[in-house]
C-alpha cells in the first residue's frame, strides 16, 4: 500500500497540490482521476520522486519515501515501474534491447541468459513473443504500450505507475491496454496507479478510484459507486459525457441495471470467433 500524507506543492507561488491525502491500495488499479491541469501528473511525480512536495509525506509499505536516506530511497525506486505517456520507448534499441534496458540497469547480477528469459516472459506475457527483433518505428501504438508495460514489469516491480496509458489510442486498443494493466496488477499483486481522464478506464479498471480537481481530492471510491456521487464537480465530470448520461438512464430503467446491459454484448463478442462463417 502506498500513503500519500497532505502533499502541497506549488509553482512560483500558484499552489497546483493542495493538501492531496489518499492511499493506494496493493493488488488493485487505482486510478487518479480528474480533468486536464488539476496536479495529477504533478502529485504521481511527487510520489516516484521525479519532484519534491513542498509539504507532506509518501509512504511505500510502511516505509517513508519522503526526505529518507538516500540508500532506503533508492531501494524503493528499484521497486517501481513506469509506463509513461506515449511510450518513452528508445528508438534506436529493439522491442527486446527496450524491455531488457531496466534489467541491466537495475539487477546487474542477472546473466545474459537469465536475462534473455525474463525479456522473453514479459514480451510473451503482452502478447509481443514475435516482435523482439523489431524497432518501435516499426510497431503500432497500442504495440509500444505494450513495450511500455513488458519494461515496467521487467524488473519483477512492486509498485507500477500508468500515466494516460490510453492516450493516443483508439477506444478498442485502450480497453485492451486497460485489462493488460488490470490482469497484471492482479496476477502479481502489483500496487498499481493509473492516471486517467477517460470514463471507459474507470467502468473497465477501476478498483479503487481517486478523484481530484483543482489540485484537491474531492472524492474516492469504486467504479460501482461512482455513478451514485453527489459530489457536484465529479457528477460534472462524470456526466459531461453524453454516453455516461445515457448509461445512467439504462442503468435506472433496466432491471438488473447496466450491469445486465453490460454483459449481454460482451459474452456475443467472445463467441463470436467460434462459429464459422459468422
Ligand atoms: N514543472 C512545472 N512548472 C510549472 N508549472 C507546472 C509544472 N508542471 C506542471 N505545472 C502546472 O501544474 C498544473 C497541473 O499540471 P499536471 O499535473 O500536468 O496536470 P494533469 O492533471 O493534466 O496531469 C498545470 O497548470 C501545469 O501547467
Ligand atoms: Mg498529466
Amino acid at each position: 500500500m502506498i500513503e500519500v500524507h497532505n502533499i502541497q506543492k506549488s509553482f512560483n507561488g500558484n499552489p497546483i497540490l493542495r493538501g492531496i491525502s489518499c492511499t493506494f491500495e496493493t493488488g488493485k488499479c487505482n486510478l487518479l482521476l480528474g480533468g486536464s491541469g488539476t496536479g495529477k501528473s504533478v502529485l504521481l511525480q511527487c510520489i516516484v520522486g521525479l519532484m519534491k512536495p513542498d509539504i507532506g509525506s509518501i509512504t511505500f509499505d510502511g516505509t517513508v519515501f519522503t526526505n529518507n536516506k538516500v540508500d532506503i530511497k533508492q531501494e524503493i525506486r528499484r521497486k517501481i515501474g513506469m509506463l509513461f505517456q506515449g511510450g518513452a520507448l528508445f528508438d534506436s534499441m529493439t522491442v527486446y534491447e527496450n524491455t531488457e534496458f531496466p534489467l541491466k540497469m537495475l539487477t546487474p547480477e542477472m546473466t545474459r541468459e537469465e536475462r534473455r528469459d525474463r525479456v522473453e516472459f514479459c514480451l510473451k506475457r503482452v502478447g509481443l513473443e514475435n516482435a523482439g527483433n523489431k524497432m518501435p518505428s516499426e510497431i503500432s501504438g497500442g504495440m509500444k504500450k505494450r513495450v511500455g508495460i513488458a519494461r515496467a514489469i521487467a524488473p519483477n516491480c512492486t509498485y507500477l505507475f500508468c500515466d494516460e496509458p490510453n492516450s493516443g489510442l483508439d477506444p478498442a486498443t485502450s480497453i485492451k491496454i486497460d485489462e493488460l494493466i488490470h490482469e497484471i496488477t492482479h496476477e502479481y499483486g502489483i500496487t498499481t496507479v493509473v492516471i486517467t481522464h477517460d470514463m471507459n478506464s474507470v467502468v473497465e479498471i477501476g478498483d479503487h478510484i481517486i478523484f481530484l480537481h483543482k489540485g484537491q481530492k474531492l472524492w474516492d471510491g469504486n467504479k460501482d459507486e461512482i455513478l451514485n456521487t453527489t459530489v457536484p464537480e465529479l457528477k460534472e465530470f462524470i456526466f459531461s459525457s453524453s454516453l455516461v448520461r445515457a448509461a445512467k438512464k439504462v442503468d435506472e430503467e433496466t432491471e438488473g441495471g447496466l450491469a445486465a446491459v453490460v454483459e449481454e454484448p460482451l459474452k456475443e463478442t467472445e463467441e463470436a470467433p467460434k462459429t464459422p462463417n459468422s
